[in-house]
């Protein structure tokens, strides 16, 4: 059994071997991406892709928890980290304090992730001084949707020197790292090349130290939404959809059960 990734190693992976991340909501997927990752991330993407909702801006701490403590149970050697939801951190770094000490003694995680730049630095800073690694999360941040407009690409332009500015601005405060979500190409480069921390990319081009996705986006499990960056592994979703068809036939048909699914007295 190999040991357990720590946020210091994610962080010593800089400019080394690219760092393989996902997200996990459950224990089975936990197991599986464990195996492979170096990181699991329970992104408040899980009120999206499991819940339904519209956006990740309904989710609460009590489902971070809740799935946090079932990929927890499931991940033995990865480094764990969980978001931090909407409305939980903004305020000060006294209500993040309070918030993220929830989430490692409530699910076993390691680490938080937080959205936001420059303005986000003073409580990433509060955070890692009390013993909390903190991921930030730069560019699209999905959180902030209402604000941006949509999901559109960040960063074009005369934009790219502020995001640049607030991954550095992260960095200095003691993030173990940085996510850069739906940037250029050019601007993830450079930012990866400007800070002295790993990014850990989600469309944000080769250049980064590390990539994402979506576990249930890249084996074809949700299909709401299909963003460019996207790279589609499996079509688990169209499969189970084939499987459950075949099921409810069989059923309708009288051809399940059969011999070999029955007891004898
Ligand atoms: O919530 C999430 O899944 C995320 C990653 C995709 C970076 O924040
Ligand atoms: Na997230």
């Amino acid at each position: 059994r190999q040991v357990r990734q720590t946020p210091s190693d994610i962080r010593a992976r800089k400019g080394g071997v690219p760092v393989a991340c996902l997200t996990a909501y459950t224990t089975p997927m936990a197991k599986l991406v464990d195996r492979a990752c170096d990181l699991v991330l329970v992104g408040d993407s899980v009120g999206m892709v499991l819940h339904g909702l519209p956006s990740t801006l309904g989710v609460t701490m009590e489902m971070m928890i809740l799935h946090g403590r079932a990929v927890a149970r499931g991940v033995e050697r990865a480094c764990l980290v969980v978001d931090m939801p909407f409305g939980s951190y903004e305020e000060s770094p006294q209500q993040a304090m309070r918030n993220a000490a929830r989430l490692l003694a409530e699910t076993g995680c390691q680490a938080v992730k937080l959205e936001g730049g420059r303005h986000m630095a003073e409580t990433v800073a509060f955070l890692v001084a009390r013993g909390i690694p903190v991921m930030g999360h730069v560019g699209l941040t999905p959180q902030a949707v209402n604000a941006l407009g949509g999901y559109k690409v960040q960063g074009r332009g005369a934009d790219a020197e502020r995001i640049a500015d607030d991954a550095a601005a992260l960095a200095d405060a003691g993030a173990f790292a940085v996510v850069l979500e739906k940037l250029p190409e050019s601007l993830g480069t450079r930012i990866t090349q400007t800070i002295l921390v790993p990014t850990i990319g989600i469309g944000a081009g080769a250049g980064c130290d590390g990539q994402v996705l979506v576990v249930d986006d890249m084996l074809g499990l949700f299909s709401d939404f299909r963003p460019k960056f996207v790279k589609r592994y499996e079509e688990m979703g169209e499969a189970a959809g084939h499987a459950i068809s075949a099921y409810a036939d069989d059923v309708r048909a009288g051809r399940f059960p059969a011999p070999e699914h029955g007891f004898s007295d």
